[in-house]
């Protein structure tokens, strides 16, 4: 094959609903190694020990009042709880979690609008778009620092969706923010996230899953294996159920399926216990006007989230500002510590100054809720005909991550192969790079992003 056509750098966008990341690699080192695949980093923050690197961000979008771009991810989240502390946030525009709206609209077109934290809207449009120019920006000036000539349209761009019932709109959306945000059509690739978890897991050996993954590599075992993806993600659970053909191909046997049992229902479920302790105003009034505090919470319950695991005993501390207790007094006249008493809970939850201590079994408790859904609903497939012999679960997405989900899964369908890729938040990220390098041939016959 004339090796000329091809582009020079394969670059993947992951555009997740809680983080998005972007990975490339470089045709000459994956044809050497195809799991050679780069990402660019970002400071995330410190726990009090370490500084945490993040290869995924939160997929966060600060807008000035002129609706014009000011900042992403960590940055955005930052510049927004500073604004908030001098009461100057109120012009601007915040954003999170606003890839929901593929999910959540059928007929995806370019008037669709997106609300930001306050309820004020912005075309969705120019939001992803936004986010699509800052990540490649952030990659060419990657590029240009490590003294590469690589240049625009040496890049074969990838960028992926979710598998939905209407996956041609979802996909024409996001062609079409691609190239308000500066790529060209005819070097874009889009993937669906579950073809990007397949072709990363299939290039990896046994030993790089975890579960109970025995000793061959994904798929090799047998031809005709039905097995269902996973992707656990942050709002959502999205599953696939294929068989491998004969000829290597596979089949769709139903459509795609999912709801809403991502990792963020964790998070959402502390909060619950918060207020239960706090009450619903309080805690609003510390979210509202003391945002530093309140995402430096999220930082720390995030941190906190992959550390527990199914045999931990000792207690969970996070770290939470003692501001809170002092807005507790002034609403109440009470202390937060007396309430927990009180409530009969003091043995479950301890809560002095800065610290907030729950025993480990009530931590575990809060995964309950999304993973019990997932187990039902899976065990709700597997009762249908032919799905009763799939035989492997593979589990991708950031929420699969957590000992206490692979366990429950494991649990829950002893007689199942159950896999894990490791850092399962960045497979689909890095399937979206192999796919596109396996792609690269049919580059330049994708159709032009109308909608
Ligand atoms: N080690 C971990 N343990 C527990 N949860 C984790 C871990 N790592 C990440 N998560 C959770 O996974 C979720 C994010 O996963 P991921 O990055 O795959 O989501 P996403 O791609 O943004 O979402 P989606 O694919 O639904 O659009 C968050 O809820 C995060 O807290
Ligand atoms: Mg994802």
């Amino acid at each position: 094959m004339d090796d000329t056509k091809f582009c020079l750098l394969v670059a993947a966008i992951d555009f997740g609903t809680s983080s998005s990341g972007c990975a490339f690699s470089f045709r000459h080192c994956y044809k050497e190694d195809p799991l050679d695949i780069h990402f660019i980093e970002k400071w995330m923050g410190d726990d009090d020990y370490h500084i945490f690197f993040s290869k995924k961000p939160p997929t966060c979008v600060l807008l000035n009042p002129q609706k014009e771009f000011l900042s992403f991810g960590y940055e955005a989240e930052q510049k927004y709880s500073e604004l908030a502390f001098g009461s100057n946030h109120y012009d601007h525009y915040f954003f999170k979690e606003f890839k929901m709206v593929l999910h959540e609209t059928r007929k995806l077109s370019r008037t669709i609008m997106i609300k930001d934290v306050k309820g004020k809207e912005v075309p969705a449009l120019d939001l992803f778009a936004h986010v699509i120019r800052y990540l490649k920006d952030n990659l060419l000036s990657a590029l240009e620092s490590r003294k590469t000539s690589i240049i625009h349209r040496d890049i074969h761009w990838v960028l992926t969706v979710p598998d939905l019932w209407w996956k041609n709109s979802a996909k024409q959306f996001m062609r079409e923010a691609a190239i308000k945000a500066g790529i060209l059509t005819e070097y874009l690739t889009i993937c669906l996230e579950p073809e990007a978890a397949l072709t990363y897991c299939q290039r990896l050996p046994a030993t790089a899953f975890i579960g109970n993954p025995g000793t061959q590599s994904f798929l090799s075992s047998s031809s005709e294996t039905k097995f269902m993806i996973i992707n656990l993600g942050g709002t959502t659970a999205s599953i696939n159920i294929n068989q491998k053909q004969s000829n290597g191909t596979f089949y769709e046997l139903h459509i795609p399926t999912g709801g809403p049992w991502g990792g963020n229902k964790v998070n959402e479920a502390l909060e619950r216990m918060i207020i239960k302790i706090v009450g619903a105003s309080c805690f609003q009034i510390f979210k509202d006007d003391h945002k530093t505090e309140y995402i430096e919470m999220q930082r720390r319950l995030e941190i906190k989230k992959g550390t527990v695991k199914p045999d931990s005993i000792s207690k969970i501390t996070i770290r939470i500002s003692s501001i809170i207790h002092t807005l507790f007094k002034e609403e109440t006249g009470e202390n937060i510590k007396d309430v927990i008493q009180q409530m009969q809970l003091s043995k479950k939850i301890t809560w002095l100054g800065d610290f907030l201590r729950i025993d480990s079994d009530l931590f575990k408790d809060l995964f309950r809720e999304p993973v019990n859904m997932l187990v039902e609903h899976i065990q709700q497939l597997m009762t249908e005909d032919n799905l009763s012999d799939v035989s492997t679960l593979l589990m991708v997405g950031g929420f699969s991550e957590s000992p206490i989900v692979l366990d429950a899964i494991m649990k829950a369908f002893p007689d199942k192969r159950v896999i894990v890729p490791e850092e399962a938040r960045l497979a689909v990220l890095q399937g979206a790079v192999l796919f596109g390098h396996e792609s690269d041939a049919d580059l330049g016959s994708n159709p032009p992003g109308l909608l």
